[in-house]
C-alpha cells in the first residue's frame, strides 16, 4: 500500500457528468515502473472519445473490446502528463527521484489522477527546461499526432513544402502551424473568423476562412493538404494537390504512433522557440468534467490542462 490520491474516475461510458471525482489507491510502481507525481494533463478530443465511446457503429464494437464492455476497465482516463518522479522500480536505471518529466501513458491511461505509474520505456522524458507543468502537459497531444502524420505525409524529404492545414486552431492544428514552418513550409491555413489571429501568430502564410471560402477550389496547389479536425475527405483535395502530392486526415483508421522521439522533438523545438503551448483554459481536476463539456464542443483553440498537484 502507498497511500491514497485523489482521482477522475470514469463510472460509465456516457456525458461528461460519468466523470466523478474519487479517493484510490496511490500506485505502487512495479519494477520497470517510475510513479509519477502528476502536475498537470491535458484533456483531448481522444480522452472525451473514450469517456462518451464516440465512433462510428462499426468501431464502438472495437472499442469496448480495446477499453472495456460497460465502461473503460481502466477507469481513470488521461494520457498526457507532466510530473516529478517519486518512487522508482528496482529494475528503473534512467530516471531518478525528483526528476521533472512529461510523457504518455498510451492506452493505459490514468494520468488524471495525482500520481500515476508509468514503464520506464514508456512515453517518457526530461520536461523541457523554459516549460511550466502546465505547458509541458499540453504540447503533448497534438505535438505527437502532428509529427505521425506530417511524417507520414513525407514533410521531412520535400524541399519548402506547401501545406495546408484543415482545422488549423484544435490541439492537432496549432501544433501542425508550428511544426510544418520549422520544416520551412508555406503554410496555408483554414479555420474560422475565431481562430485567425491564432492561425497568424504561429506563422500561418495564408489563412482561408471555411465559413467564407470553399478550400476546395483554391488555386494554389499543395504538396501536403492535412485535415487536422478529420471533416473532410480524400477527394476534396484531388484539385489542390500537386502531382504526387498527399491527403492525410487525423479521421480516418489510422492511429498516430506515439514514440518517444516525438516527445524529444517536441522538446527541443519548445526549447528553441519553435513550439508554443497554446493553452486556452486550465481547470482544477474538481472540474473535470467542465473541462470535458468544453472538449466536447470542438470549438477549443489549442489546448486545455487540468491543475493536479500545482
Ligand atoms: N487518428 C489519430 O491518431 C488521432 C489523433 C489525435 C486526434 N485525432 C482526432 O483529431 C480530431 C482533432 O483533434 P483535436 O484534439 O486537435 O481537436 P480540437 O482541439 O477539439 O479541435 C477544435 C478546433 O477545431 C476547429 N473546428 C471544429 N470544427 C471544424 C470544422 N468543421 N472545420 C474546420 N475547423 C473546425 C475549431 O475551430 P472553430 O470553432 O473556430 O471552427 C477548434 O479550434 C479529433 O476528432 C480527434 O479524435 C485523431
Amino acid at each position: 500500500m502507498n497511500g491514497k490520491m485523489k482521482a477522475a474516475v470514469c463510472t460509465a461510458y456516457g456525458p461528461p457528468e460519468v466523470l466523478k471525482i474519487m479517493e484510490l489507491e496511490k500506485p505502487v510502481p512495479k519494477d520497470n515502473e517510475v510513479l509519477i507525481k502528476v502536475m498537470s494533463s491535458s484533456v483531448n478530443s481522444g480522452d472525451a472519445r473514450i469517456r462518451g465511446l464516440r465512433a462510428p457503429f462499426f468501431l464502438r464494437l472495437v472499442m469496448r473490446i480495446l477499453f472495456g464492455f460497460k465502461k473503460p476497465r481502466r477507469p481513470i482516463l488521461g494520457m498526457m502528463f507532466s510530473g516529478v518522479v517519486e518512487q522508482l522500480g528496482n529494475e528503473v536505471s534512467s530516471f531518478k527521484i525528483g526528476d521533472e518529466v512529461f510523457g504518455s501513458s498510451g492506452s493505459k491511461m490514468g494520468a488524471h489522477a495525482e500520481y500515476v505509474a508509468v514503464k520506464e520505456k514508456a512515453v517518457l522524458a526530461i520536461k523541457p527546461k523554459n516549460a511550466s507543468f502546465i505547458e509541458a502537459a499540453a504540447i503533448l497531444f497534438g505535438g505527437m499526432t502532428a509529427v505521425y502524420f506530417l511524417e507520414k505525409a513525407g514533410i521531412k524529404s520535400i524541399l519548402e513544402p506547401k501545406i495546408l492545414i484543415y482545422g488549423a486552431t484544435g490541439s492537432v492544428g496549432t501544433a501542425s502551424i508550428e511544426i510544418a514552418k520549422h520544416y520551412n513550409a508555406h503554410v496555408t491555413s483554414v479555420c474560422s473568423e475565431k481562430g485567425v489571429e491564432l492561425a497568424k501568430s504561429l506563422g500561418s502564410d495564408e489563412v482561408v476562412l471555411y465559413t467564407q471560402q470553399d478550400f476546395r477550389k483554391l488555386e494554389e496547389k499543395f504538396d501536403i493538404v492535412f485535415d487536422a479536425v478529420g471533416k473532410t475527405k480524400k477527394k476534396d483535395s484531388y484539385q489542390i494537390l500537386k502531382p504526387g502530392g498527399k491527403y492525410i486526415t487525423v479521421g480516418g483508421l489510422d492511429v498516430a504512433k506515439e514514440l518517444t522521439s516525438q516527445v524529444e522533438f517536441l522538446k527541443e523545438l519548445f526549447e528553441n522557440g519553435s513550439l508554443h503551448a497554446n493553452i486556452d483554459k486550465t481547470y482544477p481536476l474538481e472540474h473535470i468534467a467542465e473541462a470535458h463539456r468544453y472538449v466536447d464542443s470542438e470549438r477549443k483553440k489549442g489546448n486545455i490542462v487540468l491543475k493536479i498537484n500545482e
